[in-house]
């Protein structure tokens, strides 16, 4: 199973606009189209409680939904079997029920603090970075202040408007 890491990024590594503002008020029309896109494809997609409790993800047949959060029992009234469910595993353990389910893609669409517990443990194989840009200064990066050392290899790039967004495909390099 491969496991997908995605973001959108401003040039300066921020992934929120000053802290808060969410992706769909700074992000090019490019990239949400793109995004739309991978989400529909992606039959088992991975987030944080934080990212769920920010956009608004409905259940739909064909794709499960896993959100983290050390509370499931908080979300018990939101659970559509099949199709979301919230679990307290850790990255590992959620990583090995899907690879045992024979998922062939997990996709992990944030927000930073899940994909810095899937990179701290070396459990993502790709990054999709797309990089709009602009500079916002201040806002969340798309990993917390930890110590990590990852080295990747540019797999695909793409530019997709006149501004110069830029799609990008990274694998990370093993060690
Ligand atoms: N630009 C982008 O591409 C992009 C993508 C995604 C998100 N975002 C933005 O990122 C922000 C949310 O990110 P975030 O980092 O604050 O939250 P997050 O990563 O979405 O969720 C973190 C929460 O998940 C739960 N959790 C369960 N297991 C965990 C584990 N092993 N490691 C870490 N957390 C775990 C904890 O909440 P409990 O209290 O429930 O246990 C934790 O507070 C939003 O503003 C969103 O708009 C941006």
């Amino acid at each position: 199973m491969k496991t997908i890491l995605i973001f959108v990024s401003t040039l300066d590594g921020k992934v929120t606009k000053w802290g808060s503002s969410h992706v769909k008020f700074w992000s090019s029309h490019q990239d949400q189209d793109y995004y739309k896109n991978v989400l529909n494809e992606s039959k088992l997609i991975v987030m944080g409680s934080n990212t769920f409790n920010t956009d608004s993800f409905k259940p739909s047949a064909g794709h499960l939904l896993t959100i983290m959060t050390r509370h499931p029992d908080k979300y018990k009234s939101l659970e559509v079997p099949g199709q979301i469910e919230f679990t307290n595993e850790s990255p590992a353990a959620l990583t090995a029920r899907f690879k045992s389910k024979v998922y062939k893609q997990m996709l992990v669409i944030g927000g930073p603090h899940i994909a810095t517990s899937f990179l701290k443990e070396q459990l993502i194989d790709e990054l999709w970075l797309t990089f709009e840009p602009k500079i916002f200064g201040t806002g969340g990066n798309f990993v917390t202040d930890v110590k990590l050392d990852i080295n990747l290899r540019l797999i695909h790039f793409e530019k997709v408007n006149e501004q110069g967004t830029l799609i990008t495909k990274y694998t990370v390099l093993k060690k």
